[in-house]
């Protein structure tokens, strides 16, 4: 009997099967097509403990119990698909895992559909794509914390390890592990816009070429504040040369960025929280108006471009800086969200464990997960940007983050999702906003009342002087 079942043979299932197989347990796999899993079994997991199924039927046959089955399939309908197949055939405590990159509340939905049936399910955030599903990902599971325990002993083997243990922790109930993975998300599309921001102001404000683009991101990945998987690939990316033309590949790429959601899932669930995440806002805006395409090239032809290069000294310190400042600002952003979520949503997030998970395997592991993870442990329930370790590292940089931001409009170079952090920030320390006018505007033209600083209770005003000479008419609390 195999000790662990998988359903999907694509690439992350296939390299996360032979993971699991790595770590010691047998493995039994299932793909819709015969084809992809015979010839799954005659290459990649030749002479493995990996046995191919041709159907869930024979799949959950082959399983001992309790039957624990991950499903990397695609997301969506699928999902649910593959559930009502299995449903039937599975017995109590059998653990479903979906480790797609599932709508949360389509989690939680299916969380109590079996919660009925008695079969455990655990929705699985997976991150570090195929490199990491073959050698370490980070995993963020949620749901039945028993089927946890259950699975626990193969998901800390298959996970990715860093200094303190595997990069895997029980996040919660329901639907928490994918929410969390949905919120990586945020923080991935929020620092992917601010490198290529980066990027931009080096090869448009400094005319740098590959050869430069690539040192000065090599070096960066070198310092502690940037270090990062990101960082690391775009180095890497700007040295590789597209054989067809001799010349960057990355120059050759059409710059319409695409989007399977979960940005825009984080976004969505943020504004119903009532959770500002301007970055990440603005980096799934990035993406949407990239691809207008057609669009761009033709208003570019009837608006002047780019009005010249920079002339001064230090830029590229500076980009550093505002870079490393504005990333500061999307995990924040990421982090009051999981905060705010984790409240309403009755996850009980552990903050510093998040961070600790994130630190390997995962798409924006960086170096500075470490300070996260030790300010959340101490104080978890500090607001980011308060820690004294980031309030420092903001402040020293200020001047520089401000000085890029400004350079960018000079040059007309549009920086949005760095400008949205400065503005965040800017906003955020702020003790007066000027939304009392909007107070005032919205009880001028709809009488939504307003709160005063002076006293308190609910007030209104007339404020159209042929209506009864401003009358301001209040209900103390
Ligand atoms: C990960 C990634 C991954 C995601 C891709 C593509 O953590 O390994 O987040 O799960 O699917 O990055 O996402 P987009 O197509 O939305 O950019």
């Amino acid at each position: 009997m195999a000790q662990f079942g998988l359903i999907g043979l694509a690439v992350m299932g296939e390299n996360l099967a032979l993971n699991v197989e790595r770590q010691g347990f047998s493995v039994a796999v299932y793909n819709r097509t015969a084809e992809k899993t015979d010839s799954f079994i005659a290459h990649r997991a030749d002479s493995k403990n990996i046995v191919a199924t041709y159907s869930p039927k024979e799949l959950v046959a082959a399983l001992e119990r309790p039957r624990k089955i991950l499903l990397m399939i695609k997301s969506g309908a699928p999902v649910d698909a593959v559930i009502k197949q299995l449903r039937p055939l599975l017995e109590d405590d059998d653990i479903i895992i979906d480790g797609g990159n599932s709508y949360y509340e389509d989690t939680a939905r299916r969380s109590r559909e079996l919660q009925a049936s008695k079969v455990n399910f655990i929705g699985m955030g997976v991150s570090g794509g195929e490199v990491g599903a073959l050698l370490g990902p980070s995993l963020m599971p949620g749901g039945n914390k028993d089927a946890y325990e259950a699975v626990k002993p193969v998901l800390t083997k298959v996970a990715a390890q860093v200094e303190d243990g595997p990069c895997v922790t029980y996040l919660g109930s329901g639907c928490a592990g994918h929410y969390v993975k949905m919120v990586h998300n945020g923080i991935e599309y929020g620092i992917m816009q601010l490198i290529a921001e980066a990027y931009d102001l080096l090869k448009t404000g400094l005319g740098f070429n590959h050869q430069q683009l690539h040192e000065v991101f090599s070096a960066w990945n070198a310092s502690p504040e940037l270090n990062s998987y990101l960082m690391e690939i775009t180095a890497d990316i700007f040295q590789y040369i597209d054989p067809e033309t001799n010349t960057p590949l990355v120059e050759m790429i059409l710059d319409a960025a695409e989007q399977k959601g979960t940005g825009n899932w984080t976004v969505i669930s943020a504004m119903d929280l009532g959770v500002p995440v301007p970055t990440i806002l603005t980096a799934v805006n990035a993406r949407i108006m990239s691809a207008y395409k057609e669009e761009r090239v033709k208003a570019s032809q009837v608006f002047d471009g780019v009005s010249g290069r920079y002339q001064g000294e230090g830029f590229v310190d500076k980009v550093r800086d505002a870079l490393y400042c504005a990333q500061i600002c999307a995990y924040a952003e990421g982090m009051t969200l999981l905060k705010a979520a984790s409240q309403v949503r009755q996850y009980h997030l552990n903050l510093s464990e998040v961070a600790r998970i994130w630190k390997g395997g995962c798409i924006i592991r960086a170096e500075s997960l470490k300070s996260m993870q030790q300010i959340f442990h101490e104080q978890p329930n500090l607001s980011m940007l308060l820690a004294p370790h980031f309030k420092q590292a903001i402040l020293s940089r200020l001047a520089a983050w401000r000085e890029v931001i400004a350079t960018a409009t000079q040059l007309d170079i549009s920086v949005p999702a760095m400008s949205a952090s400065l503005a965040y920030f800017n906003s955020y320390r702020r003790d007066r906003l000027p939304q009392n006018l909007t107070q005032a505007q919205r009880d001028y033209f709809g009488s939504h009342t307003y709160h005063r600083i002076d006293q308190p209770g609910t007030f209104h005003t007339e404020w159209t002087p042929v209506d009864a000479a401003s009358l301001q008419t209040g209900t103390a609390d």
